[in-house]
C-alpha cells in the first residue's frame, strides 16, 4: 500500500453550455486545454447537466452545446487527441453524482459561495440541481480518476469541495488511494479575468452590460469598441513594481494584455511606463483582434456544418465511456452493490 495515487496524470475540465464565451473563459481555461493536450490525456466536456440547474431553452441547449465544441475546436484542441464530449452522453456522471451525494456533507456544500451567489436571496426557489451542482462536478472530475483540473480561479472552491470528496470516498470505504485528490491548474495571468466595466467584479456571460465582456464571437470592430469604452482612471501607465490594488481595471487590463501575448506582467508595464491609456487601448485591441479573429472564423466555419460537430461528440462520447466503464465498475463493488 503507497502513501500516495499512483495512477496516471489525467486532464479533465468542463465548460457550460449557457450562452457565448467570453475573453475569461479563453484565457482562463480553454488556452490551457489546447496547452496540455499533448503532454497529458485530456478530457474536455461541455457540461450541459450543469447547464440545466436553472432553466434552458432546450432548442437553445443544442445550439449552444454545438457552440462550445466549436469554441474549442477553434482554439486548437484537437479532437484526434483529447476527448471532447456532452456530458449528458455519459450516463455515468449522474450516476458517480448520486453516490457523491451520499458521501459530501450539506455543510460542506452550504459553504459553496457560486451558489450563495447565484441564488441570492432565491435560494429557497432555486433547483435542487443548483445546490448540487458542485457535487456533480466532483463525480465529472472523478469519474476518470483525473488528476488535474485546468480552470479559472472562480472554480478553486469547488475544486477543494472534489477533494474533501475523493478523501472521503477513500477512507470510508477503506480505499486509500482509489480516487487521486484532484489539483486544480490556476496560474496565469488569464486566470482571473475582471469585467471592463468594473475591474472588482468577474468578466462573466451573466453580465448585463455587453460591454463588460469581450465575446468570442464579437468583431473586430467591436472589440476596439469595447477597449475603446473599458474602464481606466485619470492616471497614466504605470511603472514596474507599483501598487495596483486601487486600480483595478488598468491592473486587469494589463493581465489581459499579458495573458494574451504570453508575456509576463512586468514584460508589458515595461513597455508601456509612462503611456497614456490612448497608446495602451489601442495596442491591447490589436492584440485581440489578432489573437480573437481566426478563432472567430474558424468557430463559424464549424458551426456551419453542425452534423460534423455532433459526430466528433459522439465518438468523443464513446472514447469517454470507455474510460469510465472500469471506473464505474469498480465503485459500484466497493460500495457494496449486488451484480457488481
Ligand atoms: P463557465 O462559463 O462558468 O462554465 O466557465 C468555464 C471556464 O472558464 C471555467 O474554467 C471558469 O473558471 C473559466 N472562467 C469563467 N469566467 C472567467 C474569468 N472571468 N476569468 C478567468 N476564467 C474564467
Ligand atoms: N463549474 C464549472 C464552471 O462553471 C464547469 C464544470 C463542471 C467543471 N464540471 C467541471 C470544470 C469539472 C472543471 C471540472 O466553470
Amino acid at each position: 500500500m503507497t502513501d500516495k495515487y499512483s495512477g496516471p496524470e489525467r486532464i479533465f475540465s468542463g465548460v457550460q453550455p449557457t450562452g457565448a464565451l467570453h475573453l475569461g473563459n479563453y484565457l482562463g481555461a480553454l488556452k490551457k486545454f489546447v496547452a496540455l493536450q499533448h503532454d497529458y490525456e485530456c478530457l474536455y466536456c461541455i457540461v450541459d447537466l450543469h447547464a440545466i440547474t436553472v432553466w434552458q431553452e432546450p432548442a437553445k441547449l443544442k445550439s449552444q452545446t454545438r457552440e462550445i465544441a466549436a469554441a474549442y475546436l477553434a482554439a486548437g484542441v484537437d479532437p484526434d487527441v483529447a476527448i471532447i464530449y456532452p456530458q449528458s452522453l455519459v450516463r455515468e456522471h449522474m450516476e458517480l453524482a448520486w453516490y457523491f451525494n451520499c458521501v459530501a456533507r450539506t455543510g460542506w456544500v452550504n459553504r459553496m459561495t457560486q451558489f450563495k451567489d447565484k441564488a441570492g436571496k432565491n435560494a429557497e426557489n432555486v433547483s435542487v440541481g443548483l445546490y448540487a451542482y458542485p457535487v456533480l462536478q466532483a463525480a465529472d472530475i472523478l469519474l476518470y480518476k483525473a488528476t488535474h483540473v485546468p480552470v479559472g480561479e472562480d472554480q478553486k472552491q469547488h475544486l477543494e469541495l472534489s477533494r474533501d470528496i475523493a478523501q472521503k470516498f477513500n477512507n470510508d470505504f477503506s480505499v486509500p488511494n482509489f480516487f487521486p485528490l484532484p489539483e486544480p491548474l490556476i496560474k496565469g495571468p488569464g486566470a482571473r479575468v475582471m469585467s471592463l466595466r468594473d475591474g472588482t467584479s468577474k468578466m462573466s456571460k451573466s453580465d448585463p452590460s455587453d460591454n463588460s465582456r469581450i465575446n468570442l464571437t464579437d468583431s473586430a470592430e467591436v472589440i476596439v469598441k469595447k477597449f475603446k469604452k473599458a474602464k481606466t482612471d485619470m492616471g497614466v501607465m504605470p511603472g514596474p513594481g507599483e501598487d495596483l490594488s486601487d486600480r483595478p481595471e488598468v491592473d486587469n487590463l494589463i493581465g489581459i494584455y499579458a495573458a494574451l501575448s504570453g508575456e509576463t506582467r512586468q514584460t508589458v508595464i515595461a513597455r508601456f511606463e509612462g503611456q497614456g491609456f490612448g497608446a495602451f487601448k489601442p495596442a491591447l485591441a490589436d492584440l485581440a483582434v489578432d489573437k480573437l479573429s481566426p478563432m472567430t472564423s474558424l468557430m463559424n466555419r464549424y458551426l456551419a456544418d453542425p452534423d460534423e460537430i455532433d459526430r466528433i461528440l459522439m465518438r468523443g462520447a464513446d472514447r469517454a465511456r470507455a474510460l469510465a466503464t472500469p471506473i464505474m465498475d469498480e465503485i459500484r463493488s466497493t460500495i457494496g452493490f449486488l451484480g457488481s
